[in-house]
């Protein structure tokens, strides 16, 4: 597929500083759009890594940030609109309170953020025009639902933990702000995303991290968990080519390739040349055994694949990881 080149538009991404927001400004940007960023640069985890992120981002000519919550209407309707007057082109919402397992020990956070976030966006949208919003929703929706790859028709209806069913209700309200003001929504159920300026609370970065320096390396369950792990640049990419989409959709972007936990310890182990000392801890119960994306729909609507085989991901992760070694010293790989 030939990238669309966005020159002359202006978007609003909220989550500039997170991982997808942060690689999607970026991508938004190289293709010659201008980007307001808004994140509330809240402590999740390591605040370190989302000013490495941002301060990336400001070098960029063509990007702009604000930090606002979004669970703060009024001051999002103070950048309700771009300079100019016209309204943005479309809206990254890709805010979010993100953590499987951590939303069972703060779960109004997760509805706060992640539900009156969305609304919030939603009402943005409404109030000031804006024809296109791409929302990140999570394959956590599913739930332990039946054998085979997930497809987006599939029962989405038994979410495991607090973060999945706040997944699950901002998924609902937009479909009902499409219906009642036709709104063009589309929204990304993304699985498992990994790669460099990942986050630190999740399995990949925190393996590399704790092979290289040779702590134990905390496993949930038996490790035969299974995840359909999906390289950063490729959800970038998809993301960016679903802002076009007319009407209202939820789409799978995965690898379509899932991968056991055990399995992906083993790969970066072998990238790193070095052996982990593995920790294993009672499985969680906000975790789904395995997830895999049936990916027809993205391929078909977005002319989306995936593009960065597992082990070229961790390849590109480790590398990264050795080469900001220096940058990444003193990070907090906060533990649940
Ligand atoms: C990830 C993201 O954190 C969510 O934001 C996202 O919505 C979700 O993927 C998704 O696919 O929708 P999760 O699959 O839990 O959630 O991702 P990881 O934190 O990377 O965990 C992957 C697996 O490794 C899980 O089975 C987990 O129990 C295990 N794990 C994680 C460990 O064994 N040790 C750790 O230290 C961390």
């Amino acid at each position: 597929m030939t990238p669309s080149k966005l020159h002359d538009e202006h978007f609003l991404v909220t989550g500039a500083a997170g991982f997808i927001g942060s690689a999607v400004a970026t991508l938004l940007l190289e293709r010659g759009a201008r980007v307001t960023g808004v994140d509330n640069l809240c402590a999740t985890y390591d605040v370190r890594l989302k000013l490495l992120r941002l301060e990336r981002l400001l070098k960029r000519p063509g990007f702009a940030f604000r930090c606002l919550d979004v669970e703060d209407f009024d001051a999002l309707r103070q950048i309700g609109v771009p300079g100019g007057g016209r309204p943005y082109d479309g809206i990254f919402h890709l805010a979010a309170r993100a953590g499987v397992r951590t939303s069972t020990l703060n779960p109004w956070v997760y509805v706060r953020t992640n539900i009156i976030g969305t609304l919030n966006i939603l009402e943005l949208a409404r109030e000031n025009g804006v024809p296109h919003l791409v929302v990140a929703s999570s394959s956590s929706v599913y739930g332990n639902g039946g054998e085979g790859a997930s497809s987006e028709s599939g029962a989405a209806d038994e979410p495991l933990s607090p973060y999945a069913a706040t997944k699950k209700g901002a998924e609902a309200i937009c479909h009902s702000y499409h219906h009642l003001f036709g709104l063009n929504i589309s929204l990304l159920r993304y699985f498992t995303v990994y790669g460099p300026y990942g986050r630190p609370d999740m399995a990949l970065f925190r393996f590399v991290h704790w092979i290289s320096t040779g702590q134990p390396v905390v496993i949930y369950g038996d490790g035969l968990q299974q995840r359909d792990f999906t390289y950063i640049a490729d959800i970038a990419r998809g993301t960016v080519a679903a802002v076009r989409l007319p009407g209202f959709h939820i789409l799978n972007l995965g690898s379509d390739h899932p991968v056991q936990v055990l399995e992906a310890v083993h790969k970066i182990e072998a990238a790193l040349g070095k052996s982990g000392r593995l920790d294993f801890r009672p499985a969680h119960g906000a975790d789904v055994a395995r997830t895999w994306a049936e990916i027809g729909k993205a391929r078909q609507l977005l002319r989306w694949r995936p593009e960065t085989p597992f082990d070229s991901g961790i390849e590109r992760l480790t590398r990264w990881y050795t080469q900001h070694r220096t940058a990444l010293a003193g990070l907090e790989y906060a533990s649940e």
